[in-house]
């Protein structure tokens, strides 16, 4: 597929472009000094990337960024060579899937089934094809039995493992997650590294504070600090560097 979209003054796909590249990207809230600072990084085909940083850190508001929830006051992002501006929204957004750090952002109809259904009917999937697969989803996730429940019908990893399923239904080829694993119980978190590690997408971007998780599931880490990208660099040796975390505000559990 090498144009998405016939539309004259639209943006097209780039074949050979970064899957994600951010350029010098300054974000700041309204009447606030800037949360980050000159940010550049890119992520390409294969990279399944840890965003780490202290609570506050802005790991939240750079993924806002990255979808387009929120405007950069200079700076580019591209996704798949693709400018994130209003005008390509649309087109950026059918490649990501970006999961909430509040799950109950996500869901909104009236069961979970029609959670899950609901993006792919939006974008032509045959009714029952998207039951078909929504029912799959549910039973990876445990939930078969909760299909035809409302969303605060179920417990707060739950409804994460909900919107979760929800997002994947749209067979993403981007997946950024914002704190997937909270409200998850030890065995749950396996079970979502697990999931997630099968999973077909070209790029992976999760921030989460959860380091040990962080290892089973990524291969590079970006550490955001002082509205800064401080760390790119594979996960491992950072995560035996236990002085380098401590600095960081990223002390390991206790
Ligand atoms: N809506 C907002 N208005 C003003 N400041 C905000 C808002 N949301 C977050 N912030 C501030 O931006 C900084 C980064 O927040 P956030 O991106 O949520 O960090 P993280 O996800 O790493 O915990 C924090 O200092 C936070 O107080
Ligand atoms: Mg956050």
């Amino acid at each position: 597929m090498k144009s998405l979209t016939s539309n004259p003054g639209t943006s097209t796909y780039h074949p050979n472009a970064a899957v994600v590249e951010v350029q010098n990207l300054v974000y700041a809230y309204p009447n606030q000094e800037s949360v980050l600072h000159n940010i550049s990084f890119s992520l390409n085909r294969g990279d399944r990337v840890a965003l780490m940083g202290a609570t506050g850190s802005g790991k939240s508001t750079l993924l806002e960024n990255l979808v387009g929830l929120k405007q950069p006051q200079t700076g580019k992002i591209l996704i798949n060579g693709i400018p994130v501006e209003p005008r390509n929204l649309p087109q950026v957004r059918r490649y990501i899937g970006f999961s909430f750090q509040d799950a109950n952002d996500q869901l909104f109809m009236p069961t979970i089934l029609e959670d899950i259904t609901f993006g792919p009917r939006n974008y032509g999937v045959p009714k029952a094809t998207a039951i078909d697969k929504a029912r799959q989803l549910l039973a990876d996730f445990g939930l078969e039995a909760y299909a035809n429940r409302s969303a605060h019908e179920l417990s707060g990893g739950q409804r994460r493992l909900a919107a979760l399923a929800s997002i994947l239904a749209l067979e993403p080829t981007i997946l950024i997650l914002d704190e997937p694993t909270n409200g998850l119980d030890p065995a749950w978190r396996r079970h979502l590294a697990q999931v997630l590690l099968k999973l077909p997408v070209q790029v992976m971007l999760i921030a989460s504070h959860e380091l040990h998780w962080l290892g089973k599931v990524t291969q590079r880490a970006l550490v955001l600090s002082g509205g800064r990208i401080h760390i790119d660099s594979q996960i491992q040796p950072l995560l035996q560097n236990g002085e380098a975390l401590e600095q960081l505000g990223l002390p390991v559990d206790w």
